[in-house]
């Protein structure tokens, strides 16, 4: 594998700010794309700009001939992505989920595209309500023109309906206490803030859950309110349908749900025939798509993750298409 520059320079990191993750495994797989490994080429794909630390490296890899397409549901995000790009003809900012990447890109166009999946450190510092440590309201949007708000999810959904959703997007295993704590709290006052969420938090689980617990429900909360696993799905079967012969999908994900999904999907496109084996010939004439860069998911260095704690439960997929 070729390697690439040291990606780890302070002009990717964002003063403070969201810091890019993996950075030089992505750079090194993305460059797969490329015969010789040492440049970038054609139409490559940020389908999570975020603060732009990954699409800051990706440019400097990528000829002068070539195009990002820089994805963000945030336009905040976009604007500051763009700001620390400054004017480069090759970029493109699209105010959109990666899951419509068909609209902006045809069949079989992308040589490279990445996914970085969550939220960035710039949205968890800002007063958008993502971040449980911070007294905000409770909207946690990625779009700001998006109907559903977090306040709007405790507030109105039914308590199976909140329980499914600790459960599903959280993993917490005391959704059921804590639904039904918010039910009885909304009975008697909103719960508008954080703040307010994080009392009826205190108060359905002991003490010694209470951080993991708490981390866990706002973890929950944004991904119902962006729908973020539904996003993911289709964004996975946009970007590999987008993807032309030899173009690299990678994937950093932060949680189960997603990094199963990524699992599951790359091993689906790895697969060939699926035939019964008593069946003596092929009838279902199924090739693999896919090859797998990585064999099992790669984590962060050590020192990466010291340096960048939010980095500890990132996990790196990646895949290239044959056929
Ligand atoms: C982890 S951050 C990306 C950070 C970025 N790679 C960097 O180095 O600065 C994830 C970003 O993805 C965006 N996002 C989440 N879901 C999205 C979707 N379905 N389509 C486009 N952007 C999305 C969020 O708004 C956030 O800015």
């Amino acid at each position: 594998m070729q390697k690439s520059a040291d990606t780890s320079a302070p002009e990717h990191n964002a003063g403070g700010g969201h810091q890019p993750v993996m950075l030089d495994q992505v750079i090194d797989l993305l460059l797969q794309s490329h015969p010789e490994q040492k440049s970038l080429t054609g139409t490559i794909v940020d389908g999570t700009t975020g603060a732009g630390g990954h699409s800051l490296a990706l440019l400097k890899h990528l000829e002068p001939n070539g195009s990002l397409l820089c994805f963000d549901r945030d336009p905040a995000a976009l604007t500051m992505a763009s700001r620390r790009m400054g004017e480069d003809s090759r970029v493109t900012t699209i105010q959109s989920s990666y899951a419509d990447l068909a609209r902006h890109c045809a069949p079989e166009t992308v040589s490279a595209a990445l996914l970085d999946l969550g939220l960035s450190t710039d949205q968890l510092n800002s007063e958008r309500g993502f971040a449980f440590r911070r007294d905000t309201p409770l909207d946690m949007r990625f779009d700001p023109a998006g109907s559903v708000t977090a306040a709007g999810i405790v507030n109105h959904y039914t308590i199976e309906k909140l329980r499914d959703i600790f459960f599903q997007y959280g993993e917490e295993p005391l959704s059921p206490r804590i639904a039904r704590r918010i039910a009885e709290k909304r009975s008697e006052e909103k719960i508008e803030t954080s703040s307010q969420l994080l009392a009826v938090i205190r108060e359905a689980v002991p003490e010694r859950f209470y951080t993991k617990t708490a981390a866990r429900i706002f973890q929950a909360l944004r991904i119902a309110v962006n729908d973020e696993i539904e996003h993911f799905e289709n964004g996975l079967i946009a970007a590999w349908e987008a993807l032309r012969i030899g173009g690299v999908l990678c994937v950093i994900s932060y949680h189960s749900i997603e990094d199963r999904r990524m699992k599951r999907f790359v091993a689906e496109m790895v697969k060939g025939c699926t035939c019964p084996p008593q069946i003596p010939i092929c009838v279902c004439g199924k090739v693999p798509t896919a090859r797998k860069l990585t064999k099992s998911a790669l984590r962060p260095t050590g020192k990466e993750m010291r340096l960048n704690p939010r980095s500890r439960s990132a996990r790196l997929r990646a895949a290239m298409k044959i056929a």
